[in-house]
């Protein structure tokens, strides 16, 4: 699998999948998609902690909890679509994450507290729409991007939004085939 499509889109309708489907139909058709509302992912809990420390201790990745940190490890394209919630992420976007983030896995530290990658990651593209404008210091994209630089050495990465759907008057259909345009443009340059 060359591509991971992360699919943290909740709607049945939603604006920010057909943006990534448009995306991912110019980019790779033979993407492998980890839909996250299929998912039971959950937050972290202590007995979760536990479990996965004496795992990982022994070096046994093995378990299923590991899955998605396997998963995300063979990709090398990462693609994330999903919709900007209280000017951040959607959660379960944040639950995925802290499964894929495995010492001795998907990264390492060399010289005590530098981490390297151990996984395939080289592009990073996540794509977001939102009901407003997207404000500075959100915490989204810019956490996205430094957490795939700072653990997996990923510095080809892309960001597309789609913002002002959801204002009074907005042309929907408009800002929606600017950024279908966009995204088709996007995979053209990147795939
Ligand atoms: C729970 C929730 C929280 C939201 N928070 C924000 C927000 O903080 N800022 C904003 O501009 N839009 C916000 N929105 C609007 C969505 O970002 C917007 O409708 C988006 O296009 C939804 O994506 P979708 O069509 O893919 O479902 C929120 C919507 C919901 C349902």
């Amino acid at each position: 699998m060359k591509t991971l499509f992360v699919n943290a889109c909740i709607r049945k309708d939603s604006r920010t999948l057909k943006i990534a489907r448009e995306f991912l139909k110019h980019f790779d058709k033979d993407y492998e998609e980890l839909d996250l509302q299929k998912e039971d992912l959950r937050p972290l809990n202590e007995a979760d902690l536990e479990r996965r420390s004496e795992l990982a201790m022994k070096g046994d990745f093995s378990d299923p909890y590991f899955r998605y940190a396997r998963q995300f490890r063979e990709a090398e394209n990462i693609i994330i679509a999903g919709p900007y919630y209280d000017l951040s992420l959607p959660a379960k976007l944040k639950d995925w994450i802290e499964t894929i983030n495995i010492v001795g896995l998907t990264f390492h530290y060399v010289d005590d507290d530098e981490p390297r990658t151990l996984s395939n990651g080289k592009k990073l593209v996540y794509i977001m729409t939102s009901g407003g404008t997207v404000v500075d210091h959100a915490y989204g994209w810019g956490y996205l991007k430094t957490m795939f630089e700072v653990f997996y050495e990923i510095k080809d990465a892309h960001y597309l939004c789609a913002e002002k759907l959801d204002l009074q008057g907005a042309d929907v259909d408009k800002i929606l085939e600017k950024a279908f345009k966009e995204a088709k443009e996007l995979a053209e340059e990147l795939r």
